[in-house]
């Protein structure tokens, strides 16, 4: 995987070198007025893992789903504040049954109590990297619509979307979030003294990542895992389940 610049137009973006080689048609769809000789290949700043995960797809999708895995190997550098907003913002904009937006975030940054208290609450499977993340997230749902108090039964579903929106824009931003339902859940709603409404869907934990190297096993082994899908015919029907 290369950087790619175009110096004339002052952009940049990836591309995979190989793909450069044999199809020269993409370049010229980001940046109609490009030639060839404004291009120049930078070294890579992706990391080996990031390489790897990227997903192998079928079909042409969004660049940012190929882009966005689960890291669990995270730099010691802080996400900005301005960042943060911008991924909550991006949650926000998720769809929910009745406009209800029923996410919650709780956020603690590494190095506050909080954080510390969250991490303690995490399996023995999540503790050893997740420790390490910039950021742990709780992502919480109201149970109940605001206005009649009745049970969303979609609360759940839509925060999901809105994770996923956050995950997206993270990914878009060269930040790797990784969801966790790997965490002792009395603990955890205790720690975050969470009311009777509000219910802890799952614990996120966000950063820019770092070389496998830096990782024990077995997540070491997993960091350099690539990532794998179901094929279409197993999960899409048309008609019926039962051709
Ligand atoms: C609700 C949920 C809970 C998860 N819990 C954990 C967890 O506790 N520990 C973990 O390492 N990964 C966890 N994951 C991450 C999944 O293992 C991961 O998304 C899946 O293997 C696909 O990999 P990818 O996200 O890199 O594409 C969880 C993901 C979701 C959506």
């Amino acid at each position: 995987m290369y950087n790619v610049r175009c110096t004339k137009y002052n952009v940049k973006w990836y591309a995979d070198f190989r793909i450069k080689i044999t199809k020269k048609q993409p370049y010229s769809t980001f940046c109609p007025k490009l030639v060839f000789t404004h291009v120049v290949m930078e070294n890579s700043t992706m990391t080996d893992s990031q390489e790897i995960k990227l997903a192998q797809t079928q079909n042409p999708v969004l660049d940012i789903i190929r882009k966005r895995w689960s890291a669990r190997s995270f730099k010691p550098q802080a996400i900005s504040q301005q960042e943060l907003d911008t991924l909550f913002e991006a949650a926000s904009w998720a769809p929910s049954s009745m406009n209800e937006q029923p996410w919650m975030y709780l956020y603690a940054l590494n190095g506050s109590p909080a954080f510390e208290a969250i991490s303690n609450t995490l399996s023995p499977g999540n503790q050893p990297w997740a420790k390490n993340a910039a950021v742990l997230i709780a992502s919480l749902a109201r149970r109940t619509h605001a206005n009649n108090g009745m049970i969303n039964k979609y609360a759940w579903y839509d925060t999901g979307s809105a994770n996923q929106n956050l995950l997206l824009q993270a990914a878009s931003l060269g930040i790797l979030g990784h969801v966790m339902g790997g965490f002792h859940y009395d603990k955890a709603t205790e720690v975050l003294q969470l009311p009777e409404e509000i219910e802890l869907v799952c614990l996120i934990a966000l950063g820019y990542n770092d070389v496998p190297e830096n990782l024990e096993e077995p997540f070491r082994t997993r960091e350099i895992t690539p990532r794998s899908r179901r094929t279409l015919d197993t999960f899409v029907f048309q008609d019926t389940l039962n051709p």
